[in-house]
């Protein structure tokens, strides 16, 4: 066990030794790669953040990536609810769980049980399954929608996630079932509105031979190949009542009646549906059943349009840049400043998708290793306030320094839960500035 705060080390090596666990801890990334070196673990629990030489994720990478003799041995991070993409990272560095701070010991249990009793490591897939999508944000909205995400993704909850489009629903519902405890079962993705009735209810129901016409023989539909796993409803809005109904009914009772079939069958599968209309509207128009709305409802995750997080759209930018830029082979490094204030001006109705598509197209008509505003050709799609009538602020022109740092501040702060040291710390200043700044900006 790892973790640079004693006492919190000290409470879990009292909690888990009772479980009967012999545990060795160490309260730095250094200490215990000292202590890996020695002997073979049967796993590793540590903390994310740690003062001093090594952090977890690169406690983690030395790990992995050494030959000591706990490189296959399954690493749970722990990391505090602000930071998810914490633990999105380690994830990605090889991680097998992550821990939400502060740790509910039921959760900590589980988690370990379930490593514990896994077959010996080499026979196991390869951790950090591939297709678990890496997004990018650092506004307010994002990271509280992050947060969120963290906390339904390891649950069984069925999720309904809404949003403009372009927005990044279909990425969402990727996080949320590559950070799940079905990560590694099926994933099958149905669009709802691209398939006719009686073909998307084949298609998630089955059907038996003969059950209409050109049924020539039985056929499992998705929710039982997909047993054990997750499925996502991309724009449930658009479907019949008919489905409808039967689509509640397998909420309900996790049963399905495959077509033309008297008899129906089990399932274990879970649900994450998306649209882009307000559902609620829809059920009051009468065009969406209230029943299975909210029985899809339970967990609600709003993805912001880009216009309400603004400060999302220069790392988005920067990231679809060097995406594109290595795809296509070009030469370029990033965006100008030009480039960058005309895509903080514009108003991206398109959303993230609009954005993505805007820096693919920079990036191949790019001369230089910069893109410019005249590659970005946005002059001519402006949608939004032209930079005159924009109102001063977040959304609109330039902001002044001041504002920036404020914001700056107020996120580090957020992003380490209220801890001054480390907020200062990432901040590159001393504690005395940071409390300076925070009384100067009334955070
Ligand atoms: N946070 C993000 N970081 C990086 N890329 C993103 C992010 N969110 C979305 N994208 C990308 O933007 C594009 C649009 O996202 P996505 O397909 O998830 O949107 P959507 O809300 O499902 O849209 P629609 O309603 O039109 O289906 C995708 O190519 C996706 O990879
Ligand atoms: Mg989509």
């Amino acid at each position: 066990m790892v973790d640079d705060d004693e006492d919190h080390l000290f409470m879990l090596r009292t909690v888990i030794g009772d479980w009967g666990h012999s545990v060795g801890t160490a309260t730095s990334g250094k200490g215990a790669l000292r202590l890996a070196s020695g002997r073979k673990y049967s796993l590793i629990l540590m903390d994310m953040r740690m003062d001093g030489d090594k952090d977890g994720l690169e406690t983690l990478a030395a790990l992995k990536g050494g030959d000591g003799p706990n490189r296959n041995t399954p690493v749970v991070i722990m990391t505090a609810y602000s930071l998810v993409e914490d633990a999105v990272n380690a994830i990605k560095g090889g991680a097998d769980d992550y821990l939400i701070k502060p740790l509910d010991l039921e959760v900590v249990r589980h988690a370990i049980d379930k490593i514990l009793s896994r077959p010996a490591v080499g026979e196991e897939k390869a951790p950090g399954a591939p297709g678990r999508p890496a997004l990018v944000g650092e506004s307010r909205p994002f990271l509280e929608m992050m947060e969120l995400v963290a906390r339904v993704a390891p649950t069984e909850a069925t999720v309904l996630v809404t949003g403009e489009s372009g927005a990044g629903k279909e990425m969402v519902a990727r996080l949320i079932q590559g950070l799940s405890g079905r990560r590694s079962k099926p994933y099958v993705t149905i669009n709802c509105a691209a398939l006719a009735e009686t073909l998307l209810e084949s298609t998630l129901f089955g059907h038996r031979r003969g059950a209409f016409t050109g049924a020539e023989a039985d056929r499992p539909g998705v929710l039982r190949s997909a047993d054990g796993g997750t499925v996502f409803l991309d724009e449930v809005a658009e479907t019949s009542n008919g489905f409808q109904v039967k689509l509640l009914r397998t909420l309900q009772e996790g049963e399905i009646q495959p077509l033309g079939s008297d008899r129906t069958e089990k399932v274990d599968v879970r649900f994450i549906a998306a649209t882009n209309r307000d559902l609620k509207a829809e059920v009051e128009a009468g065009r969406f059943r209230g029943d299975l709305f909210h029985r899809l409802n339970v967990i609600p995750v709003h993805v912001p349009p880009l216009r309400e997080r603004p400060e999302d759209i220069v790392p988005l930018a920067r990231h679809f840049a060097g995406e594109y830029a290595r795809k296509n082979n070009r030469p370029v490094r990033g965006l100008d400043e030009g480039a960058l204030e005309a895509v903080r001006r514009h108003s991206w109705p398109g959303n993230i998708r609009e954005l993505q598509n805007a820096m693919e197209r920079a990036v191949i008509l790019a001369r230089g290793e910069y893109v410019t505003e005249s590659d970005m050709q946005l002059r001519l799609v402006q949608y939004g306030p032209s930079p005159q009538e924009a109102e001063p602020g977040p959304a609109g022109g330039p902001r002044s320094l001041a504002d920036s740092e404020r914001q700056a501040v107020r996120e580090a702060i957020v992003r380490h839960s209220g801890n001054k040291t480390r907020a200062a710390e990432e901040l590159g200043v001393t504690r005395k500035t940071l409390a300076a700044k925070i009384r100067k900006y009334g955070l």
